[in-house]
């Protein structure tokens, strides 16, 4: 991977990732402990938290496990006290944790559909909350991974695109109402990522073909995503809140994305 950052940037800070045991949401975990970070793996798998934890510190790097399901106020409070327990305090929350699947509108049950607002919108509301306290003493700053299902008008993603949409307006909102906390709250929407549980679940076996439809002609990379949030949590992004960022190879640009969920 190219790294373009300077080593050590997020040296004595500490973060949060909901879904760090696998995928984008472990990228970032990662990514946060090469430069330095202190980071706190959240979501329902122990076993898979524990294992990114283990790459990390065989890495040099430091990680702990707090498994908690998202949904779980309760549960996600205690995530948060763990950092603050186990690091001194907190910087960063990243919110990667979710839940999707291809489903159509007219026969998608009524608990899929809460299924999946409950784990990305609930869920995250859910940490936003538990850590705003921690965040507010160190002037910190969440990242919340949506999705381009946020904005474009996407086939069999009725429940998860409400959910991310959801998530991108919370984001602008806490934004406003935590400025003066000096906590900044962002968002980072991506297109279709490779090697990743989400994309096994939209493309299936139709991923070689799916990869011609996107502008820039691949998929984006774990590495990719977790640098922009990387930039986002650096004094760089210092003036940054409320917004978000697309990194998805020009494919909202692309519009209506029937065909790249009903490949034909
Ligand atoms: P993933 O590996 O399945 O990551 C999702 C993580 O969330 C898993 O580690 C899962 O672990 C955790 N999780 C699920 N439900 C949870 C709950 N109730 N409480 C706590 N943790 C929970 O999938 P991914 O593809 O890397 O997706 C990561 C993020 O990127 C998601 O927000 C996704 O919407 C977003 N995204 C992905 C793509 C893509 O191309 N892959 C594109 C756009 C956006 P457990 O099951 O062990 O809890
Ligand atoms: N199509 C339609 N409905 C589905 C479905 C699918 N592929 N998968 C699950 N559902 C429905 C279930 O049928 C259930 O509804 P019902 O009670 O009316 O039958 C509802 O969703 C909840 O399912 P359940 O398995 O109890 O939910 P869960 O909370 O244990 O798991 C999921 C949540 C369904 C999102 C599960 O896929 C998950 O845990 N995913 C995490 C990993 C992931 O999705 N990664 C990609 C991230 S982008």
């Amino acid at each position: 991977m190219i790294d373009v950052f300077q080593p050590g940037l997020l040296a004595g800070k500490v973060a949060l990732v909901t879904g760090g045991g696998s995928g984008i949401g472990a990228g970032i975990a990662r990514t946060m402990a090469r430069h330095g970070a202190k980071v706190v793996l959240v979501g329902r798998t122990a076993a898979k938290l524990d294992a990114v934890a283990a790459d990390i510190a065989a890495a040099g790097g430091e990680a702990v496990a707090a498994p908690a399901d998202v949904r779980d106020y309760a549960a996600v409070e205690a995530a948060v006290a763990r950092a603050v327990d186990s690091f001194g305090g907190l910087d960063i929350l990243v919110n990667s944790a979710a839940g999707n699947f291809l489903a159509p509108a007219a026969t998608l049950s009524a608990n899929g559909f809460r299924a999946v607002i409950d784990i990305d919108l609930c869920g995250t509301f859910n940490a936003c909350r538990a850590a705003f306290a921690a965040l507010s003493r160190r002037r910190g700053v969440v990242v919340s991974i949506t999705a381009t299902q946020a904005f474009v008008a996407t086939p069999l993603q009725v429940h998860a695109g409400a959910a991310k949409a959801g998530i991108e307006k919370l984001t602008r909102d806490l934004a406003l109402e935590w400025a003066s906390a000096g906590v900044r709250v962002v968002s980072v929407a991506p297109g279709p990522i490779d090697d990743t549980e989400g994309m096994r679940r939209l493309a299936g076996d139709a991923a070689d073909k799916l990869k011609k439809k996107v502008p820039l002609g691949r998929w984006g990379t774990i590495d990719e995503v977790a640098g922009m949030v990387l930039f986002l949590c650096t004094p760089a992004a210092a003036f940054i809140t409320g917004a978000s960022f697309l990194i998805d190879g020009g494919t909202a640009l692309a519009g209506n994305r029937f065909e790249l969920f009903s490949p034909g």
